[in-house]
This record gives C-alpha cells, sequence and structure tokens, in this order.
C-alpha cells in the first residue's frame, strides 16, 4: 500500500529562521552568526516582513505549519516567540492542528523555558543532542555534554510537546560500536522522531578548511553505509519507520513542515537567508525566493522594500526537476500522473519517463505502481542519482519550452 503523507500540494508552510547561535560549530554551513542581538527588533522584523509577503501565499485555512529553525531558536525570547505566533494567528490564520516546532540546542535550554514555549504555543521540539558520546561533542565543538543532550530531551518531553532528536554521526574514526552507544540513549529517551544524519563535510566551514588542507580526512563511503544501515535497521526495530533518507518516526508522526518541502507544497520563508517557494497553478512560474543573509542587512531590508539576495520564477522544467528531486526522498514518493495532469502535459511527463523509471525500477532502486514512484530502502543510498536521471528526460520534452498560453498554440 502507498504511505500516504500528512500533508498536500495544497498546504502552505510558514518557516522563520532566527539566525543567532552562542558559539558557530566547525562543520556547521547554516546562517548562523555569533554577534549580538535585540530579540524584541528582530521579532518586529519578522513580523513587518510577515505583513508583506503573506497576503501573495495562497492560505485558506491558514499556515499547516510553523517551523522556527536557525541557528539557534531557543536563545530567543519566550515572550517574542509568543508574539510571533499570535500575531500569525490572528493576522493571517494557523491551522487548528497546526505543528509548531522550534529548533533547541540543549546547550541553551532548561525545563522551564521549554513550558514558556509551549505556553507560547510551540507543540514540538528539534533538538540537536549529536551525539551522547562526551569526545564526539567535543569533536563536534558543541557547547554542551551528554548530560545535557539528555536533559534537554527529557524537559521537552515533559512539557507535553513532542521531541524530535538529532544524531550526527559517521564521524572519522567511529566504529558501530561508538554510534551504538547514542543510538541507545536515544532510544531510551524515546523521541516521537530521530533525524540522524551522517556528517557532511562543508567547503565554507572550518571542517571543509581543514578537509582541503588534509588535516581533515572523512570517513569512507562504503563505512559510512555499513553505519547507516545499522543505525536504519535499530531504529526500525525499534518502531520507528524510515520515512526520509535521514528521517525515522513512528507511523503518524513524521515531520509535517519538513514533509511538505519534500512533496512540493509552498512554503513562507521569514528571517535572514530564509527562503520561500510560492507555486503557480501549472507550476510555471513558480517563484523562489532567498532572503539577505546578514541578519544587519535583512533587518534594514524589513525597514524598506524588503529587497530579497534573489527572487526568479522556474521556468516549468526547473519546477519540475525540484519536485522529482524532493520526491525521490521519501517513503511517500511523487505520483507522475498527479504532476502531468497539474503541469498540463497531457500524458508527456508519465511516458518520456518511462524508460528511466522502468530501468531504475529493475535495479531496485525505484518502486513503481501506476505512475506512482518512491524510492526502495536501496535507493535511499542513491536519491542524487534517481533525482539525475528522472531529470534527465525532460530536456528531450518539446512541450516543456512551448509557451502555455492558448492564442499561442
Ligand atoms: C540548525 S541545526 C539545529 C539546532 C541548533 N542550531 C543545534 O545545532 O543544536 C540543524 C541540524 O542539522 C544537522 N547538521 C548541521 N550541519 C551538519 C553537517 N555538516 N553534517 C551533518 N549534520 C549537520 C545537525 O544535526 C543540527 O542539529
Ligand atoms: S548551534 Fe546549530 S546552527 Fe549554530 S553553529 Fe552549531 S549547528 Fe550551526
Amino acid at each position: 500500500m502507498r504511505p500516504v503523507p500528512p500533508v498536500s500540494t495544497r498546504d502552505t508552510g510558514l518557516y522563520i529562521h532566527f539566525p543567532y547561535c552562542e558559539k558557530k560549530c566547525p562543520y556547521c554551513d547554516f546562517n548562523s552568526h555569533v554577534v549580538p542581538h535585540d530579540d524584541a527588533a528582530y521579532a518586529d522584523a519578522i513580523l513587518r516582513e510577515l505583513d508583506a509577503r503573506a497576503p501573495a501565499h495562497r492560505l485558506g485555512v491558514g499556515f499547516r505549519t510553523l517551523y522556527f529553525g536557525g541557528g539557534t531558536p531557543s536563545l530567543w525570547d519566550p515572550k517574542e516567540v509568543a508574539r510571533v505566533i499570535r500575531t500569525v494567528r490572528e493576522g493571517h490564520g494557523l491551522h487548528e492542528s497546526a505543528e509548531i516546532t522550534l529548533e533547541a540546542n540543549p546547550g541553551t535550554v532548561h525545563t522551564r523555558l521549554f513550558e514558556a514555549f509551549v505556553e507560547a504555543g510551540v507543540n514540538r521540539f528539534s533538538i540537536g543532542a549529536q551525539s551522547f558520546v562526551p569526545d564526539e561533542l567535543v569533536q563536534l565543538g558543541r557547547i554542551h555534554g551528554a548530560a545535557a543532550g539528555r536533559e534537554a530531551v527529557r524537559a521537552a518531553r515533559a512539557s507535553g510537546a513532542r521531541v524530535s532528536l538529532d544524531l550526527i554521526y559517521a564521524q572519522p574514526g567511529q566504529r558501530w560500536s561508538d554510534v551504538e552507544r547514542s543510538v541507545e540513549t536515544a532510544l531510551e529517551l524515546e523521541p516521537d522522531h530521530v533525524s540522524a544524519y551522517t556528517l557532511t563535510v562543508e567547503p565554507d566551514t572550518v571542517l571543509g578548511r581543514q578537509h582541503a588542507e588534509g588535516r581533515f580526512i572523512p570517513m569512507e563511503d562504503d563505512e559510512q553505509a555499513e553505519l547507516i544501515e545499522r543505525v536504519s535497521a535499530r531504529l526500525l526495530a525499534a518502531g520507528h519507520r524510515r520515512y526520509e533518507v535521514s528521517s525515522y518516526a513512528r507511523e503518524g508522526i513524521e515531520a509535517v513542515h519538513n514533509t511538505l518541502y519534500w512533496v512540493g507544497g509552498g512554503y513562507l520563508g521569514l528571517g535572514a537567508g530564509a527562503h520561500s517557494y510560492l507555486p503557480a497553478p501549472g507550476l510555471a512560474g513558480s517563484r523562489r525566493r532567498g532572503n539577505l543573509k546578514s541578519p544587519a542587512l535583512y533587518l534594514d531590508s524589513t525597514r524598506a522594500k524588503h529587497t530579497p539576495a534573489f527572487e526568479e520564477d522556474l521556468s516549468l522544467e526547473i519546477a519540475l526537476q525540484d519536485r522529482l528531486m524532493m520526491g525521490v526522498r521519501t517513503i511517500f514518493g511523487l505520483d507522475l500522473r498527479a504532476l502531468d495532469e497539474e503541469a498540463g502535459l497531457g500524458g508527456e511527463l508519465v511516458s518520456g519517463l518511462g524508460a528511466e523509471v522502468a530501468d531504475l525500477e529493475h535495479q531496485g532502486l525505484l518502486l513503481h505502481q501506476d505512475g506512482w514512484i518512491a524510492p526502495t530502502v536501496r535507493g535511499f543510498y542513491f536519491v542524487d542519482l534517481l533525482a539525475r536521471r528522472l531529470a534527465a528526460p525532460l530536456r528531450e520534452m518539446r512541450e516543456l519550452d512551448r509557451p502555455r498560453s492558448p492564442v499561442l498554440e
């Protein structure tokens, strides 16, 4: 049976970026800055941008999800978070069962703070525990130890909110017995959701520079693959389902906001460096936007014309590429017939991708059922390849570069 995602392309999400951190982690290329900040002024800027941008989005029953990401939004004064949530709800609408997530770094939280965020309206915490092995946390340059990670998850659970826990593994030299310690501790804490990432070396980070100088040697791919398989098996045995490359949850409590991105839903991103996606009917002309990354420049922009760092209207080909790329990341997959219809392609997408789909299915990387496709367990290791192979035939489709206006047909 096809797994059913908790959201659809009819839903819209709201992402709010809080760009400040206490210390920059050496592996991190998120838009995070260690500079003094003013919590109230940042909330004011977010609310100015909300008023300017929300009307362009089709909201209907209101935003289906609200996600405070960072940076470290757990550093934001809960009073300001409450003000932002209240204004979104009253001014623009929040779905009655909206998922409202806040990312928390264990080095910045305590029981009372979790309670205050819940009082503000947050109903899900995503906790950056990363590891429960003290030496590994030092290697990762974290501001907290293993006990703080455990305490944060316990306190978040006690607040009554749902809890997701982030782990980073596949550090150089790590063996399964090391990773197992963190996975077992994570499971003892009974999170609703686990995001287990392999350590990625991003070029513009301390780790990236050490790598370029030969001072950091990442783990070999086959060693990583073996660890991924073991982590996955252990989490599955504990009742979690691997529903996306790095995401595990009990069935029915997947991350709604993240899934909205993967199914191709629209979202408004507010704050420094935040990205937005505004789908257009028929997909051609869907709009993508990225805000200025510097917090100071972003704050200034909200006092004038909200000038973004970039804004582009996508061609049908690029919009389809994006949907294919996202669709092959989750077990919810993608209904090619529905996508064909949405894009008004009269069957050309389904027939154009037919040969690739059949071949990838034959290789055991893709499931295929009446036009619906999804990655197999093996396919999860090759999502980039799947996306490239499925996007390749788009270039050959004449229908994609023909103007859509009936006058010109
Ligand atoms: C914005 S952070 C979460 C909140 C908070 N800033 C923190 O670090 O505790 C998002 C998550 O992405 C993951 N992450 C970030 N950079 C990564 C990298 N280079 N490799 C693997 N995972 C990474 C971490 O698990 C991190 O918790
Ligand atoms: S605390 Fe999170 S966002 Fe901040 S630098 Fe570390 S990983 Fe990046």
